[in-house]
């Protein structure tokens, strides 16, 4: 049977006051009107404050939530920052960990890979983003550290919940993406990483998107050809009818 694909949106920090969250909340309405995506799983991650409007809005059309990001700790005198444990209580499943617009703010693969632990602990799905943000000579260079540093401190069985997102920092917002066969090679080294430090044998079971300037148009091309589990949309995201035609693209593709 073909895996199920994983299409997530990443809202960023937009629908930035309640009249657009309403908005954004009445075209989804629209755009995802008791749809059945029998081949993809979809996510969506918004702002914080929004999570539980947004899992109680999406509840009935099969769309999951995540979050952007959480802290390492649990619960404790950490001013500013949010619990994995509330992320998972108000009903979100999913968190995004490590995306270079924060990995560009000082986060660390150290922290990348503690927070990815507690996620793991508390029972969210952590996406993981890795690519090549600047400070290393060679993006496979960049991504193979981001990867070992995770690998060491992750169980197999857990290490089969985590989902990679591979997201070259020239692609987000800029509408070019890389090559399929580039995108495909980079998708095979991950793979050979894992494989390495565990067994080639988990490899089929762990999940690899592609992100960076997705859309309806290039998608095709993207899911067919680049070999991978999925993808993380940005901009794309914040369009609700742009985004639901992206995964039922996607859905349909599977189909044939
Ligand atoms: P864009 O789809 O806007 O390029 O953003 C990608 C991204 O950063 C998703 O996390």
């Amino acid at each position: 049977m073909q895996k199920r694909k994983i299409v997530i949106g990443n809202l960023k920090m937009n629908l930035e006051t309640v009249s657009m969250r309403k908005q954004y909340l009445k075209d989804s309405e629209n755009a995802f009107n008791k749809e059945i995506f029998e081949n993809v799983n979809v996510v969506l991650c918004p702002q914080n404050l929004y999570l539980e409007s947004f899992v109680n809005f999406f509840k009935e059309k099969n769309v999951v939530i995540g979050a952007q990001d959480c802290f390492w700790e649990t619960y404790g005198a950490h001013t500013g920052e949010i619990s994995p444990k509330t992320i998972k209580s108000l009903g979100a499943e999913y968190v995004i960990i490590g995306h270079s617009e924060r990995r560009t703010l000082g986060e660390t693969d150290e922290e990348v890979s503690k927070k990815c632990s507690t996620a793991l602990r508390v029972g969210l799905i952590p996406i993981i983003c890795v690519g090549y943000i600047g400070q290393k000579e060679d993006e496979t260079l960049a991504i193979s550290d981001s990867i070992e540093s995770i690998l060491n401190n992750v169980s197999q069985e857990d290490l089969k919940k985590i989902i990679f997102a591979y997201e070259p920092v020239w692609a987000i917002g800029s509408g070019k993406t890389p090559s399929v066969d580039d995108i495909h090679t980079v998708v095979l080294y991950i793979k050979k990483i894992i494989g390495k430090k565990f067994s080639s044998e988990i490899i089929d079971d762990i999940s690899i998107l592609y992100g960076g300037s997705v859309s309806p148009e290039n998608i095709s091309n993207i899911v067919t050809q680049a070999h991978v589990d999925g993808v993380l949309i940005g901009g794309v995201s914040l369009q609700a009818e742009r985004f639901a035609k992206t995964v039922k693209i996607i859905n349909n593709l599977l189909k044939k």
